[in-house]
Order: C-alpha cells, then structure tokens, then sequence
C-alpha cells in the first residue's frame, strides 16, 4: 500500500571521524531511536578513498573535495540506514545546516560542530541519493534487516 511504502522510507547516515572520536555515536543513535526511527543496518568502517569519492561523487572537482576525502578517510566511520517517514527530510533537519553559523542549537551539528569541515554526521538529502548511497555501503541482502516489533504498531 502507499502508507507502507511510505513508512519505508530510508536513509543512509554516517557518524563522520571527528563524531566517532569524539565518542558521539551512543548520543547520536539515541536521538534517532527517541524520534522514533527503525535502524536496520548499522557497521564501522574505516573507508577508502575510492569508496569516498564515489561517495561525494558530486562534490568532485570543487576545492573542499582533497580535504573532505583525506578527513573522511581519516579514520573510522559509523555508517548507518534507518527507516521511517519521511526520514530523509527529518533526519537532514535533525542534523542541521552544513555550514555552522547556520546550524542551530538542538541539532546535531549545532549542539556538537563549530567547522563545516568537521561535521559530525553525514545524511543523505532525497531518494535518490539515499538509494545510491545505501547500495554503495551496504549490501541489501545481507546487512539490511527487516524487523518488526514483536507485539505492538505504536511506534
Ligand atoms: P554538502 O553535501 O554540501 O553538505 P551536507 O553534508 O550538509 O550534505 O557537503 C558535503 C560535506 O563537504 C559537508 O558536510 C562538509 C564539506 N564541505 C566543506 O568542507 N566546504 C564546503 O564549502 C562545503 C559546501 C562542504
Ligand atoms: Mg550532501
């Protein structure tokens, strides 16, 4: 039906080097889980520069590409996909702005970042970039897991 497909929607998040090193992934998931948010896939990686590069695939040729590709492959990061409605807009609001100034308090990166060069989390920001992004880190069939509660539809 519409409303489950809905309420599978998906997203790929990753807890960026500094936010692992700063031990911020407990303090990370919690506010997702408290949102109410499914998390079915979760692994720390510690990626390549190919993988990267792939991964910011849109940003190659800008200035800020050399230094988001060695900061990010710097070391391990937490990478993730939960599910829910509308998840990919609630999870870049949740987040907060990519520049600083701009992010605000109570958002991840407004309560835990001061530079846009070391911002915590990653989110993946349409459909289409969610789907792209979750095939490139996880393979479906195996580390992606469906799950239901037990015995209640509340959440
Ligand atoms: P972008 O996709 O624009 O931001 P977001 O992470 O919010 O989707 O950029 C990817 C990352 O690149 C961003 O999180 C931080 C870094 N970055 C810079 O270092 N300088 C910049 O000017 C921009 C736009 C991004
Ligand atoms: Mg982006």
């Amino acid at each position: 039906s519409p409303a489950m497909a809905e309420a599978r929607e998906r997203t790929f998040l990753a807890i960026k080097p500094d936010g692992v090193q700063r031990r911020l992934i407990g303090e990370i998931i919690s506010r997702f889980e408290q949102k109410g948010f499914k998390l079915v896939a979760s692994k720390m990686v510690h990626a390549s520069e190919e993988l990267l590069e792939e991964h910011y695939a849109e940003h190659k040729g800008k200035g800020f590409f050399p230094k988001l590709i060695a900061y990010m492959s710097s070391g391990p990061v937490f990478a993730m996909v939960w599910e829910g409605t509308e998840v990919i807009r609630t999870c870049r609001t949740m987040m907060g702005a990519t520049k600083p100034l701009e992010s605000a308090p109570g958002t991840i990166r407004g309560d835990y970042a001061i530079d846009m060069g070391r911002n915590i989390i990653h989110g993946s920001d349409s459909v289409e970039s969610a789907e792209r992004e979750i095939s490139l880190w996880f393979s479906d069939d195996k580390e992606i897991i469906n799950w239901e509660c037990a015995s209640n539809s509340w959440i």
